[in-house]
């Protein structure tokens, strides 16, 4: 079995839970490389919904293993609190999450950190999930953070602690009423969570080149997509990890070849939340139809996520950055009923006799999409299972997609429940289980 990347071709929200749970159902391991607590997975699975924040989907099939790779950071209250809520349905955690010991932690202050970076940007502001993402990395590259392996360390965790009070004795004074701005409990209660990681946390590399000594098979799950990457993203309206195909290496500490197969996952349509340049956005009523009916409100956040036409030029660069051999794609039934419906498939300047510059990538707020328009279909794709289900316009589109990407689609999911699912050589031979216990 071939391992294999999941990675999100626009900005984020594609439905990469999904596909992260259908893939793991062959896969020994799914390891996650980036992100945090930002992320979030809507799985149905046995008609029960589980939203995940930080551990990977693969966590639903009982005989695969799952780790957060030292380029995720670490909201611990997070990490237990979701282990806590799967045992209670019946989903066995313990001995199937591992954490690497070099992982940062998300702790309290980097939340209020954030909290209060945003409120100075006012109309700038980010728009981020206010999960104190962006400064843990901050931490973490100013070589500051602390990691999981600090929690073993109970003095020098203390000096560190101390020294990041310190730091930010502003932000922390604002918040001096809050429990976690208290050294000693903060202290004590990571200390505790130390205790609750002992034999959780790993070394991730030895970890995962063990496994494939074994013969394991692995899934390296991404988070969010890579128009929110830190470098090749719409800056600074991004998120604070490479969320594109090196992320997974750095953030997991694996060599390029152990990955055989990178797949992208691609929504029907686009979405994005928080600020920063949506050339293809619908802000009529079209745009709400799309939010409703694809129920595109965050996983994280419960922010109405803002709606669009499929942008292909931005995933054929995410084919082109990624190496993508394979798309999903997702949300296909959402699209059912439209009496048309575009894709973008390049840009104009906005303004003419603007200084050329070389790629609107470089600002997509100075272009205007130039769209290729479809017929709709009126027949339902909703549950479709068979290449052969799909109305002949509907096959356009996805021909379309594949044409213009260079990608071939192996996936396409037509509804929120693992079995509404088409899949395509080389998946075809691949078995969807209706319930994962
Ligand atoms: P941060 O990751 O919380 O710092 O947020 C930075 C930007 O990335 C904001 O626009 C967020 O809305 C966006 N973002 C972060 N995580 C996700 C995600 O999982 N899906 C979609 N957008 C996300």
């Amino acid at each position: 079995m071939p391992n294999r990347a999941v990675i999100g071709t626009q900005w984020g929200d594609e439905g990469k839970g999904k596909v992260v749970d259908i893939l793991s159902e062959s896969s020994d391991i799914v390891a996650r490389c980036q992100g945090g607590a930002n992320a979030g997975h809507t799985v149905v699975c046995d008609g029960n919904k589980f939203i995940l924040h930080l551990i990977p989907s693969g966590i639903l099939h009982p005989d695969c293993i799952c780790l957060l790779g030292n380029g995720v950071v670490i909201d611990l209250d997070q990490l237990f609190r979701e282990m806590e809520h799967l045992n209670s349905q019946g989903i066995e955690t313990r001995g199937r999450m591992f954490v690497s010991g070099f992982a940062h932690l998300v702790l309290p202050y980097h939340k209020w950190t954030e909290e209060v970076n945003e409120r100075r940007l006012g109309d700038h502001k980010i728009g981020t999930t206010l999960r104190g993402i962006g400064p843990a990395y901050t931490d973490k590259y100013a070589r500051a953070g602390i990691r999981v392996y600090d929690l073993f360390q109970p003095d020098s965790l203390r000096e560190k602690l101390e020294a990041n009070f310190a730091s930010r004795s502003d932000v922390i004074s604002e918040f001096k009423n809050e429990y976690a701005a208290d050294i000693p409990w903060l202290h004590a209660k990571l200390c505790e969570y130390g205790r609750r990681l002992e034999g959780m946390a790993v070394d991730g590399p030895r970890f995962l080149s063990d496994a494939r000594a074994a013969g394991k098979t692995m899934l390296f799950e991404g988070a969010q997509g890579t128009h929110l990457d830190i470098d090749f993203g719409t800056f600074p309206f991004v998120t604070s990890s490479n969320t594109t195909i090196g992320g997974a290496m750095t953030g997991l500490g694996i060599p390029p070849f152990f990955v055989d197969e990178i797949f992208g996952v691609v929504k029907a349509y686009s979405t994005r939340v928080g600020s920063g340049p949506f050339p293809t956005e619908l802000t009529d009523s079209l745009g709400e139809t799309i939010r409703g009916r694809g129920q595109e409100f965050g996983a994280t956040t419960g922010r109405p996520r803002r709606c669009g036409w499929l942008d292909l030029e931005l995933v054929k660069r995410s084919v082109m950055i990624n190496g993508i051999g394979y798309l999903a794609l997702t949300k296909l039934d959402v699209l059912d009923g439209l009496s048309e419906i575009r894709v973008c498939v390049g840009y104009n300047f906005r303004e003419q006799g603007q200084k050329q510059i070389d790629s609107p990538f470089f600002d997509l707020r100075a272009v205007e999409p130039a769209y290729r328009i479809f017929p709709g279909w009126s027949d339902s794709t909703t549950g479709a299972r068979n290449l052969s289900d799909l109305p002949a316009k509907a096959r356009e589109y996805v021909d379309f997609i594949q044409e213009y990407t260079g990608s071939r689609i192996a996936l396409i999911s037509t509804g929120p429940s693992r079995e509404d699912t088409i899949l395509i050589p080389p998946l075809a031979s691949h078995t969807v289980r209706v319930s994962a216990r």
